[in-house]
């Protein structure tokens, strides 16, 4: 994969954080989602590749710009496939929440589970603790696994997990295991990656959210040696068709992170709202300032990009 991406890539992310921080705070949620969708899909078709859409905004039918299978870019190669969550945590903007980001991982053709739009069980951790999960384990015996890895006591560990009425077990389960617990609102794809950030506080991410974010978190963990595994979660009958139709024929397959996100990978991520991990957009007179991380599995090179964006000067992309 051509590292010259990366910082077009970057353009790309940083267009939809934008849009999107235009509306923070205006409890619109999907006016701030479309928004980031078309800021998004507009810049793709300025970057030098053929992108195939892996994991986008749904289907074809229930979606006019980035569905499955659409292909962007400006060139006809190099071929590659992207995952893209154009605005993680649409809440989070429209409440002026922190942490949500707006989100590309690119990989080789094929690289991507085809991950159908249902929920996904995770569990996560950073690279000191790679090999250390295993999601049929028990939280417990994760928690223990985890914290000999890291060599601490359960008891300093912090699980982070989604704020949800059906984590009750979860959550009960950890306390009395002795591990403190960050409870998040939403993105459980910043969750998921701050397990990799030293100054973080947080150790591992356990928990269901949505499989689509589960592909984007193994992208990023592996860039960063990290771990991930996921379990399928479906609500309904309509959802266990619909992965049929994917290709997904073991309901209960256990994901690895490299099912997930197969080969060399590429993940980029700007902030939009304020972030432990990246600072939101920042507007002044005439422009913005945004932050954006981007990096690469090959080289494990991890680059946290400060731009300034002066509008009078910026091209447009329509
Ligand atoms: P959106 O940006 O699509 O709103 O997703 C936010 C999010 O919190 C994800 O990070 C998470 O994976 C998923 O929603 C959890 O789903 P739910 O809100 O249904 O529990």
């Amino acid at each position: 994969m051509e590292r010259n991406l990366a910082l077009e890539v970057v353009r790309v992310t940083e267009s939809a954080a934008l849009a999107a921080a235009r509306l923070m705070g205006r409890g619109d949620r999907e006016g701030a989602d479309q928004a980031a969708v078309t800021a998004m899909r507009n810049a793709l078709n300025y970057v030098q590749f053929k992108g195939r859409v892996a994991i986008g905004e749904g289907e074809r039918d229930e979606a006019p710009m980035l569905y499955i299978g659409e292909e962007v870019g400006m060139t006809e190669s190099p071929r590659v496939d992207i995952a893209v969550d154009p605005l993680e945590g649409t809440n989070l903007v429209a409440t002026g929440a922190d942490n949500s980001l707006t989100v590309i991982a690119i990989a080789d053709e094929g690289g991507f589970l085809h991950a159908p739009d249902t929920y996904m069980e995770k569990i996560a951790v950073g690279p000191k603790a790679h090999g250390a999960i295993d999601i049929t384990a028990s939280p417990t015996e994760n928690l223990r696994s985890v914290a000999k890895a890291l060599k601490v006591y359960v008891e300093d560990l912090c699980v982070v997990i989604l704020d949800r009425p059906r984590h009750k077990e979860l959550i009960r389960e950890c306390r009395e295991a002795g591990a403190r617990i960050k409870l998040i609102g939403d993105g459980d794809v910043a969750g998921a990656i701050s397990t990799g950030k030293a100054t973080s506080g947080v150790d591992i991410l356990m928990g269901t959210g949505g499989a689509p974010e589960g592909v984007l978190a193994a992208a990023a963990l592996k860039c960063i040696g990290g771990d991930i595994q996921g379990i399928l979660r479906f609500r309904n009958q309509d959802e266990i068709r619909r992965a049929r139709e994917m290709g997904i024929t073991d309901l209960d397959r256990v994901y690895t992170i490299n099912d997930l996100a197969a080969g060399e990978v590429m993940f980029a991520a700007t902030g939009v709202t304020f972030g432990e991990y990246l600072r939101g957009v920042r507007f002044f007179s005439g422009g913005a300032y945004t932050q954006s991380v981007v990096m690469r599995s090959k080289s494990r090179t991890v680059r946290v990009i400060d731009t300034t964006h002066y509008f009078e000067f910026k091209p447009k992309y329509e």
